[in-house]
């Protein structure tokens, strides 16, 4: 199950993402924002990522203008490692070295043809494991310094 969430920026694209994910048979859960009226992005990462948190959904996309708004409010949930990413190569990598469980596209930056891809990217790549382990154990470890 995936988390989906965004604020105003975000909503269009979230659609199109929607429909892709439909047409692809994978299942998702949308956790706002609802409509285009606008909203702050903050309460949609706390709304997708807890749901990741607790066990609900293994993995989340997150939308805002830029994808870095929300990213950040993602990432200071205990658990989360949210990477804002508008090309391949790091919607890659951060799956294959930063075990990243959700992936934040901005909805003002990239258009729903590299959106999809991203997302195919993302939910399609393993964590690699051996030394990049150890490194995403310490950003852990930094959750309770
Ligand atoms: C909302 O106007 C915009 O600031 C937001 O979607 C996002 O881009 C913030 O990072």
């Amino acid at each position: 199950m995936i988390a989906l969430g965004s604020d105003h920026g975000g909503f269009e694209l979230k659609q199109e993402i929607m429909a892709y994910l439909k047409e692809k048979n994978i299942p998702f859960k949308d956790y706002g924002t609802y409509s285009t009226e606008s909203c702050d992005y903050a309460d949609y990462a706390e709304l997708a990522c807890n749901a990741i948190v607790a066990g609900e959904c293994e993995k989340g996309i997150l939308i805002c203008g830029t994808g870095i708004g929300i990213s950040m409010a993602a990432n200071k949930i205990k658990g989360i490692r949210a990477a804002a990413c508008s090309e391949h190569f790091s919607a890659k990598y951060t799956r294959l070295h930063n075990d990243a469980n959700v992936l934040c596209l901005g909805g003002r930056v990239i258009g729903p043809g590299t959106a999809c891809e991203l997302v195919d990217l993302f939910l399609n790549t393993e964590f690699e494991g051996g030394r990049h382990a150890l490194r995403v154990n310490k950003i852990t470890a930094l959750e309770n310094k």
